[in-house]
């Protein structure tokens, strides 16, 4: 959708996706820096609740004070704060991992380990469905990409059984050079133990070793657990995306 003024100059744009099967449509919009504060905005948004009968969700990116009160004037909830935390790889200080009594860590195998690693994913991402419900399907999708390295994939293994009990699954960013966290869980029973501290450290510690000088990571504001485990390791906030919809 495009915003235009009387004279055709272009104010502002909005783009829709409504390709999720269960929740409200989400959209993005921006208004050209010049032409900010003049209600283009407002118009933007509230067509957008026109067109979805209400049911929106809107990414805020960097969550501008603009962005917050349009949301307020739009009369939409934050429900999701995403943030993206990094820190420096270079000179890695971290001591040394200490794993729990029993437990070993090794790099995926695949071929071998797919179908025990879906169990201790859906396990672990229990709360978390966009994680969880990873399918067999999603993960050989994913060892198909160019970026899967199944080295820099941990697991943290039982020594007596062989039972997964953790993992961390990392991901090089090599145009940008960064080293993501890409994924961290830890069996349910087993968690509080020190094993996300461990496989965190190690992934860090393998990205670093790849001479990449920044590591990042996603994660939502609201899993304490995993924030205060990457605060502890050094990470800090370098960016913040908010998303809003509406109540229905
Ligand atoms: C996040 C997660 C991987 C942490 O693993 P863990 O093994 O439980 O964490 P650890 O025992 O290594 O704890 C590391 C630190 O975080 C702290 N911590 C762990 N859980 C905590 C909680 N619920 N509340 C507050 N602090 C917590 C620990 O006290 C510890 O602090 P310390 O280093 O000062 O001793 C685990 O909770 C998990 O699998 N959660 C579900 C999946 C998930 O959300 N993953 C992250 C998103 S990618």
């Amino acid at each position: 959708m495009l915003l235009r003024l009387p004279d055709g100059t272009l104010a502002g744009y909005a783009q829709l996706d409504g390709s999720d099967p269960v929740e409200s449509p989400a959209a993005e919009l921006l208004v050209a820096p010049g032409l900010r504060a003049r209600g283009h905005g407002r118009a933007l948004g509230e067509e957008l609740l026109r067109l979805t009968g209400r049911r929106l969700r809107i990414w805020a990116h960097g969550g501008h004070p603009a962005a917050r009160h349009l949301a307020r004037v739009l009369k939409l909830h934050l429900f999701r704060e995403l943030r993206q935390l990094r820190r420096p790889l270079t000179d890695l200080d971290l001591p040394e991992p200490v794993w729990p009594e029993g437990i070993a860590v090794r790099a995926f195998v695949p071929g071998q380990d797919e179908e025990a690693w879906l169990e201790l994913n859906a396990a672990a991402f229990a709360h978390h469905p966009e994680q969880g419900g990873m399918t067999p399907r999603d993960l050989a999708d994913r060892e198909a990409e160019p970026w899967f390295d199944p080295e820099g994939f941990f697991l943290a293994v039982r020594e007596d059984g062989g039972e997964l009990v953790g993992f961390h699954w990392t991901k090089v960013h090599a145009a940008e050079e960064l080293g993501e966290v890409y994924v961290v869980g830890v069996r349910p029973g087993a968690q509080g133990g020190g094993l996300g501290r461990a496989l965190t450290t190690t992934g860090l510690r393998h990205l670093a070793s790849r001479g990449l000088p920044t590591g990042m990571l996603y994660v939502d504001a609201d899993n304490v657990p995993a924030v205060t485990v990457y605060e502890r390791l050094g990470f800090t906030t370098y960016e913040t995306d908010l998303m809003y919809r509406t109540e229905n």
